[in-house]
């Protein structure tokens, strides 16, 4: 953790700064310490990212998924991939953002919240699961990127500190999608501007069925079966066979094979995941009071403004 992160973080309980206690790492690249308010509640930093949960609760598939996936998706010389589905699922453009404040809500391992560096903003990534740890691998050398690990419900921000606030893929594997939102729009400051992508419910039935019981299997025998979507594939894309095996067990067809291993696993593993609609979503937009509503492309992404003060 950096110190200037200190200038964003509050304490989650009192709303009060907090102050760093180092144990080890010095200046301005503390690796292990404490972080503390006046009123005396504590949070750890374990391997340089501030800990506002004591356990990854539901989401330990996450950190599982993005510890064995630290590096699939992020962008490099040969993909920008990560960088095309920010701009269609958020609306964003790197003139929005370049020199902004931006909050990247359940970063995984960093993909988007490196988009978002790349494009100039200071951004702060948080996340329930250990994927906070390959999100700091990736990104805590970014002098532009903070990275903690904190819920949804209850994050380590003030009111109004943001610019922007996007979540990608992730409210909807909490186990409320709607109240996730609602903790949001607050962070925002006047005129500020969030977007959101949650599955929408244009998905095969067939996956929830069967993901009653892969949630609950162990991770890696569950991680070794969505290699079937290795070879799988090349079934998927024949005519009329294709389309019934497709039918029988959805799996990622993603060109890329590791991309559909992860995207297999990540599909059928997670305790929560609900799906929505844009007449479902739109409304709690409206009644967060945000204005200038933008329905994205790809559903169900919508992007929203918080109005400025008068
Ligand atoms: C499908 S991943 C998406 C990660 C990233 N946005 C991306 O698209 O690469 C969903 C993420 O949401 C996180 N998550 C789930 N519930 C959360 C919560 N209550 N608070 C913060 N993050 C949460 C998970 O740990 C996981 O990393």
């Amino acid at each position: 953790v950096r110190s200037d992160f200190l200038d964003i973080l509050r304490c989650p309980d009192c709303g009060q700064r907090l102050a760093l206690t180092s144990e080890d790492g010095h200046g301005d690249a503390v690796a292990s310490g404490s972080l503390s308010c006046p009123a005396g509640h504590t949070a750890p930093v374990v391997r340089g990212v501030p800990r506002f949960v004591d356990s990854e609760q539901y989401a330990g598939n996450f950190g599982f998924e993005w510890s064995l996936h630290d590096r699939t998706q992020l962008d490099g010389p040969d993909s920008r991939e990560s960088e095309s589905s920010f701009r269609l699922r958020t609306g964003f453009t790197p003139d929005d953002l370049a020199g902004r404040v931006v909050l990247d809500v359940g970063c995984g391992m960093g993909r988007y919240a490196d988009v978002a560096a790349r494009w100039g903003a200071t951004v702060v990534g948080v996340d329930l699961s250990l994927a906070v740890d390959s999100a700091q691998r990736n990104l805590g050398d970014s002098p532009r990127v903070h990275i903690a690990q904190a819920d949804v419900l209850r994050l380590p921000f003030a009111e109004a500190t943001f610019d922007y606030v996007f979540s990608i893929g992730v409210l909807h594997h909490t186990p409320d999608t709607r109240a996730a939102f609602e903790r949001l729009p607050r962070l925002l400051k006047p005129g500020g501007r969030i977007a959101v992508w949650v599955y929408s419910t244009a998905r095969w039935p067939v996956s929830d069925l069967l993901r009653r019981w892969t949630w609950r299997m162990p991770r890696r025998l569950l991680h070794t079966l969505s290699h079937v979507a290795v070879p799988k594939y090349y079934v998927d894309r024949l005519p009329v066979v294709g389309v019934a095996s497709r039918m029988l067990l959805p799996v990622s067809l993603h060109p890329r094979a590791e991309w559909r291993v992860l995207d297999t696993f990540d599909w059928y593993s997670p305790r929560y995941q609900w799906k929505h609609t844009y007449q479902e979503v739109r409304p709690w937009f409206e009644a967060q009071g945000l204005v200038d509503i933008r329905v994205l492309s790809v559903p169900v992404s919508l992007q929203g403004r918080r109005p400025a003060e008068p």
